[in-house]
């Protein structure tokens, strides 16, 4: 018996709670979210023609228009009739594109020695180039010998997924020098130029998110410290945004990826743009000055107390960035990008999954800037991994003393421990910082990735943040992207191809939590204790808030046993003539193992079902064995 009291008071609920965790692995920007198709547009990865397949006469040269990107290439005559000069892209798992769409290629070109000379640029489908069948092209002139950007639109007669782009000079040949070749779908999120793919943001956009947190993750920190992030390159022109290695190009042996480079085209302008368009409260990471930990670098790797200078001032940087005015100097810079308006930053993170001594002594110079400076700013702490709490023990007290506004905890962990922490928060100091449950997923042992069972699980862990939402202000499943030819880790919550995206069990679990997140926790007995969740009650974790203006009461319910059970839920306190006259149930079950898949994405997904009637006080309703269910009284 659930014994719900829609009229007492609780916590009310933070609009961040169930947010998104956005990092650059599994090629969820380049490759992925940003919609660009070439890989090393600007030929500047370490070996300049990596994912380029050159023929006759191409030279890389470095004295190109754009500081931070140097590199570009020469293609001259190759000086025999029957040979040709130009230079293939295999693209992120190939150039994909689609009939019916319009794909717009840019480049940047000169003639070297003046006058005019020609280009033609081709979508191509390896699989028929032997009938030498390009399946569309277009030629365009260069001239003068002054920097100029060319811009022209492919529209594919036939959708091609591991095509090509051929770029290659047409006779007769004439020296030009080409730099940045760059090709989007026409049809990205709102249109825009640099822009981000629309069925990848239109899922991120279906989850309402509260808060967005980026750019990671592992990749805030980098292998080491020339490989951090550094926000700053991230900013102005695309064409002059210096190329970073991936934190995660070699992090496992058996995923190693040596193409897996940062364009930083998707950079901290379209990172706030996104939160914006998406409703989520912007959060971003900022190195502390150390390198990514668990490799257990020595000291000389990270920066010392005296170095620490340049990164703080990244952090109050970025602030004025987000919301400084248009003659600040870093305002400045997003009014030339396009947003004269403030992105209203509330929140920044100071490292990531950092704990010790180590990471406090550096957090605290840059608790002091942001604090002297920016009073209103909240400030993340992090505190690690879970490794049996051993992190946690320490940094709480720590993140208390340097009066972090949160902390940021990671747990991905079995199915046994998900199991353990549907109490997690009910104890937690309630007179320090808040908590961020910033990284988690039920990573299910021996079993597929994604699957239902795991799914259901971080269903039940998470009546538990919403419970405690007086003390949880936010929680970000993670990952959130995967490409299924580039993936480095799993279980991710949405998976894609070139051409498509499914979302998993996991998705829809937030889902179901971010749309009836409601406005305010209700009190709720269940069998008459107060719920703890704690291995849950014979199998259930429950939860229950309340949405205004509306004033319906959201039930929520993890049933994890075998077997179903009757329930009866009961309103305590209803006022003279109060009650519901309809009922929304949605339910997410599957087989345990059960897990969707691109070709296939029906196989978990919620079901609803409404039941209407005069006046309702109360209801029995059986709920499956390994169901989520969602009980909207309105
Ligand atoms: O989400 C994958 C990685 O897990 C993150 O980059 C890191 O913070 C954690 O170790």
């Amino acid at each position: 018996r659930l014994v719900v009291e829609p009229n007492a008071k609780g916590a009310p609920i933070p609009s961040t709670m169930y947010g998104l965790f956005f990092e650059d692995i599994n090629y969820a920007a380049d490759g992925g979210l940003y919609a660009e198709k070439i890989k090393n547009r600007s030929f500047d990865f370490p070996t300049p023609l990596q994912g380029w397949n050159a023929f006759g006469k191409v030279e890389v040269r470095n004295d190109g228009p754009f500081a931070n990107n140097p590199n570009y290439v020469r293609l001259s005559p190759a000086g025999h009739t029957d040979k040709w000069t130009g230079l293939d892209n295999e693209g992120f798992f190939g150039v994909s594109f689609e009939k019916g769409k319009d794909y717009r290629f840019s480049v940047w070109a000169r003639v070297p020695d003046g006058g005019t000379s020609k280009v033609r640029v081709e979508l191509e489908d390896p699989a028929t180039m032997g009938e030498g069948q390009d399946k569309c092209a277009k030629e365009f002139e260069v001239t003068g010998k002054d920097w100029k950007k060319y811009t022209v639109t492919l529209s594919p007669s036939e959708t091609v997924s591991k095509g090509k782009l051929r770029v290659f000079l047409v006779k007769p040949e004439t020296t030009v020098d080409l730099e940045h070749l760059s090709l989007f779908p026409t049809d990205t999120w709102k249109g825009r130029e640099n822009g981000l793919r629309n069925d990848l943001v239109q899922k991120l956009a279906d989850l309402k998110p509260g808060v967005f947190r980026f750019p990671g993750g592992c990749i805030v920190e980098g292998t080491d410290m020339d490989t951090r992030y550094e926000w700053k390159k991230t900013v102005g022109p695309v064409e002059n945004r210096p190329v970073n290695e991936n934190r995660w190009h070699y992090t496992f042996r058996h995923r190693f990826f040596p193409d897996y480079f940062q364009s930083y085209g998707l950079g901290f302008y379209e990172y706030f743009l996104l939160s914006e368009d998406i409703g989520a409260e912007p959060l971003p990471i900022l190195n502390v000055g150390l390198v990514c930990q668990y490799q257990n670098h020595d000291e000389s790797a990270h920066a010392s107390l005296n170095e620490l200078q340049p990164f703080i001032d990244d952090v109050l940087d970025l602030i004025e960035f987000a919301n400084g005015p248009v003659d600040s100097e870093w305002g400045k810079v997003r009014a030339e990008m396009g947003h004269p308006e403030p992105f209203n930053l509330k929140y920044v993170g100071i490292g990531n999954e950092q704990w010790g001594p180590e990471y406090t002594t550096r957090l605290e110079p840059f608790i002091k800037a942001v604090r002297a400076k920016y009073p209103d700013i909240k400030i993340v702490g992090s505190s690690g991994p879970d490794s049996e709490g051993k992190q946690f023990d320490y940094l709480w007290p720590e993140m208390k003393r340097l009066k972090a506004d949160l902390v940021d905890e990671h747990f991905y962990r079995p199915e046994s421990w998900f199991l353990a922490q549907g109490n997690r928060y009910d104890n937690y100091d309630r007179k320090g910082p808040k908590v961020f449950a910033g990284e988690y997923a039920c990573h299910g042992k021996g079993k597929k990735y994604n699957h239902f069972n795991a799914a259901l699980l971080e269903a039940a862990f998470m009546t538990g943040l919403e419970r405690n939402a007086d003390i949880v202000e936010m929680a970000t499943y993670a990952p959130l992207f995967a490409h299924v030819e580039g993936w480095q880790w799993r279980p991710d919550m949405i998976w894609f191809d070139n051409f498509r995206s499914m979302p998993t069990a996991s998705y829809y679990v937030q889902q179901l939590y971010s749309l009836n997140k409601g406005t305010q926790v209700v009190p709720l007995k269940m069998d008459g204790k107060a719920v703890a969740g704690n291995e849950g009650q014979n199998g259930l974790f429950a939860s229950a808030v309340k949405e205004d203006p509306s004033g319906d009461i959201i039930v929520k319910v993890a049933n994890t046993g075998d077997t179903a059970q009757e329930l009866q839920i009961d309103f305590k306190g209803l006022k003279k003539k109060q009650h519901y006259s309809s009922v929304e149930i949605t339910t997410l079950h599957a087989d345990n193992d059960a897990e969707n898949t691109l070709d296939n994405q029906e196989i978990v997904k919620p079901k609803v079902e409404n039941y209407n009637a005069d006046s309702i006080t109360d209801m029995n309703v059986s709920i499956p064995a390994k169901t989520f269910a969602v009980y909207r009284f309105k």
